[in-house]
C-alpha cells in the first residue's frame, strides 16, 4: 500500500510478540490464524500515523496499534461465524479449519490479549484513556454487529439504520485507533486528537461502504473472502436499500431470487448484481462512501502539514478507489 511498508514492517515485527504462552497449541495456533495470515494492516499503520502526525513517534503508538489490530482479528474470528464463511486472507476460517468452540476461544483471547498489550504503555494516564476508548471501541462494534445480523430478518431497513450500523461495526475502530495513536504521541493535543478521531470515524465509514461494494464488484481471489456473501446472506448493505428502492419489476425479480438465499447460483447472484448496477444503485452507494472519504479530509485539514498526514490522506484517497 502507496509506501507504508515500513509502517506494515514494524507491526508484522512486534505481533508475534502477542502470542507467547498461550495454550494448549491448538487454541494458540488457532488464535495465532489470521494474524499470520496478513491482511493490510490497516488499523495499526494508522494508529502509527496517527502518532506521528501529532508529533510522537512510532515507538509511543506501538502498544495501541497492536491493541486495535489484535481487537480487528477477534472481531474477524467472531464475524466469520455469525456471517457462515469459509474463507479469510485466503484460508480456511477458523471456525472451518477448527471447530466453532475453538473460534469463540480464539477470539476471546484476542480480546484479552488486546488489553494485556495495552498495558505495556507507560504512563499510566495514557494507559487509562486508551483501555476505556478500547473498551468503548468493543462494545459498540459488538452494537453494529448485533445490528447487522437483526437486519438480515428485515426488509425495512433505513439508511439511517445502515450508517449507524457501520458506524458500529466498522467505524468505531479506526477512530480508535486514530485516537489512539494520537494521545500516545507525548506533547500531543486534543485539538489533535479530536481531528484524527473524527477522520478514523468519517475513514472507517467510507471503508465499509467500499467493502459493501466489493462484496459483489471483486472476486474471491483479490479479497481473500468469498464473493456475494453478503448477498447470499440477505446483508442489508447500502447496495441492497439503493437497490430496491429504485428497482424496476424485473430488477426486483432478479433481486428477490438471490437476496437472503444462501442457495443462490453465483448466475442468480450475478443477476442481482446486474439490477444493481442498471438501477444506478452501485453508483449512489460510490457516491455515499466518496462524502464520507471528502469529510475524513476535511477533518484532518486543520492538523499542520507532516509526512504522517500527508500519508493519512492518502490512504483515504486508497480507500476511496480501492479494489482489494
Ligand atoms: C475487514 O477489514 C472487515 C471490515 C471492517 C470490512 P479489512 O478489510 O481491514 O481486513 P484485513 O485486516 O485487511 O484482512
Ligand atoms: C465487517 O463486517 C465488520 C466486522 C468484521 C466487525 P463484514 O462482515 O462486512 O466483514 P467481511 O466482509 O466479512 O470482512
Ligand atoms: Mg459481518
Ligand atoms: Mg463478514
Ligand atoms: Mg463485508
Amino acid at each position: 500500500m502507496i509506501g507504508l511498508d515500513s509502517y506494515r514492517k514494524i507491526v508484522d515485527h512486534a505481533l508475534p510478540s502477542c502470542f507467547e504462552g498461550i495454550r494448549p497449541q491448538a487454541l494458540h495456533d488457532a488464535t495465532m490464524w489470521y494474524p499470520e495470515a496478513g491482511g493490510k494492516r490497516l488499523r495499526p499503520v494508522m494508529a502509527l500515523l496517527a502518532c506521528e502526525a501529532s508529533g510522537g513517534s512510532v515507538e509511543d503508538a506501538l502498544p495501541v496499534a497492536l491493541a486495535v489490530e489484535l481487537v480487528h482479528n477477534f472481531s474477524l474470528v467472531h464475524d466469520d461465524i455469525m456471517d457462515h464463511d469459509a474463507t479469510r486472507r485466503g484460508r480456511a476460517t477458523v471456525h472451518t479449519r477448527w471447530d466453532e468452540a475453538t473460534a469463540i476461544l480464539a477470539g476471546d483471547v484476542l480480546f484479552a490479549r488486546a488489553f494485556e498489550v495495552l498495558a505495556r504503555i507507560p504512563d499510566p494516564a495514557a494507559h487509562q484513556e486508551a483501555s476505556r476508548l478500547l473498551s468503548v471501541a468493543i462494545r459498540r462494534l459488538c452494537e453494529g454487529q448485533a445490528m447487522d445480523v437483526a437486519f438480515e430478518k428485515r426488509k425495512d431497513v433505513t439508511t439511517a439504520e445502515y450508517l449507524d450500523m457501520i458506524g458500529g461495526k466498522t467505524a468505531v475502530l479506526f477512530a480508535a485507533a486514530c485516537h489512539g495513536g494520537a494521545l500516545s504521541a507525548k506533547r500531543t493535543n486534543r485539538a489533535a486528537i479530536e481531528a484524527l478521531d473524527r477522520f478514523g470515524d468519517a475513514f472507517g465509514m467510507a471503508f465499509q461502504i467500499a467493502d459493501d461494494l466489493l462484496d459483489v464488484t471483486a472476486d474471491s481471489q483479490t479479497m481473500g473472502k468469498p464473493w456475494g456473501s453478503d448477498v447470499r446472506a440477505g446483508k442489508q448493505t447500502v447496495l441492497v436499500l439503493e437497490a430496491l428502492a429504485r428497482a424496476d419489476a424485473a430488477q426486483r425479480r432478479a433481486l428477490d431470487a438471490a437476496l437472503g438465499n444462501p442457495k443462490a447460483t453465483d448466475e442468480e447472484v450475478r443477476r442481482a448484481v446486474d439490477a444493481m448496477r442498471a438501477s444506478g444503485a452501485l453508483a449512489a452507494a460510490e457516491a455515499l462512501r466518496d462524502r464520507h472519504a471528502q469529510a475524513a479530509a476535511d477533518a484532518i485539514a486543520p492538523l499542520a502539514e507532516t509526512p504522517a498526514k500527508r500519508a493519512l490522506l492518502s490512504l483515504n484517497e486508497w480507500a476511496r478507489t480501492r479494489s482489494y
